[in-house]
């Protein structure tokens, strides 16, 4: 048994079976907003692949800082570091297919999102995700990533398909604010660099920027200022 560690760092949890549904894309991108947002935020990148870590090294050690963690077990003491360190968020960044890793990251974290596709077959894989999150207790929301930019009618089928409890839905809950596809995602992040970086008055910055204030209401932070003193979300 881990030794049982208290952490009151504010955590968000991204978690998706599936590879590819735009993870570590939306962890860099929270955890840079909110160091854009003056607060000290970290990535705690427990993905073997590491992608998080190479975007960090790409980005010559520039906020957010990220730092590794290779088994669920240490995850708990990473989050207290992070606290030590002053930290008033840490993002978990978690691997495909990696039952253990994002069970612990579930349970530690305060809000989880699940990057998904719009398309069938992504939406029908997040069952399993699905299921692991519920068993955590914790708010929970699907981000929809990468989808058309100018296309309700697949946001509304998909959030049909997996939000609804009755007929096969998954009982979801879906974020307000999407990331659809942008190419300022791919020049920046292979640059160390976020979309909002590259073109801060671009389309995908305006976007994550909503989805920057979406996540500070779920987790009781102010969009710029200082963390509400309670710390804990709503
Ligand atoms: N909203 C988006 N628009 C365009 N490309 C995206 C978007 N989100 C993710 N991507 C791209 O999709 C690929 C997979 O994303 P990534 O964040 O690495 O997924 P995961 O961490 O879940 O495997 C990357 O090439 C990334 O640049
Ligand atoms: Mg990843």
């Amino acid at each position: 048994m881990p030794p049982c560690v208290e952490v009151h760092v504010l955590t968000i949890a991204i978690i998706s079976q599936k590879g590819g549904a735009g993870k570590t894309t939306l962890a860099i991108h929270l955890a840079a907003a909110a160091a854009a947002a003056s607060y000290i935020s970290l990535i705690i990148d427990t993905d073997p692949q590491a992608t998080a870590s190479r975007w960090s090294q790409w980005r010559d050690g520039r906020e957010p800082e990220v730092i590794d963690c290779g088994a669920p077990s240490l995850l708990a003491t990473k989050l207290s570091k992070a606290e030590e360190l002053g930290a008033d968020l840490a993002v978990i960044d978690t691997p495909p297919h990696a039952d253990a890793m994002a069970r612990q990251a579930a349970k530690l974290a305060d809000l989880i999102l699940i990057p998904c596709r719009p398309r069938a077959f992504d939406l029908a894989a997040i069952e399993a995700t699905a299921e692991l999150v519920r068993g955590s207790r914790k708010p929970a929301f699907v981000v929809f990533t990468a989808g058309p930019p100018r296309a309700p009618l697949i946001y509304r089928e998909a959030e049909d398909l997996i939000g609804g409890s009755e007929a096969g839905g998954f009982g979801l809950d879906i974020a307000p604010v999407v990331l659809p596809e942008r190419a300022a995602y791919h020049h920046s992040t292979a640059q160390g660099r976020t979309a909002s970086d590259y073109d801060p008055n671009g389309k995908a910055a305006g976007e994550v920027a909503a989805l920057w204030a979406w996540t500070c209401g779920r987790l009781g932070l102010s969009v710029r200022g200082q963390v509400h003193t309670s710390g804990t979300p709503a």
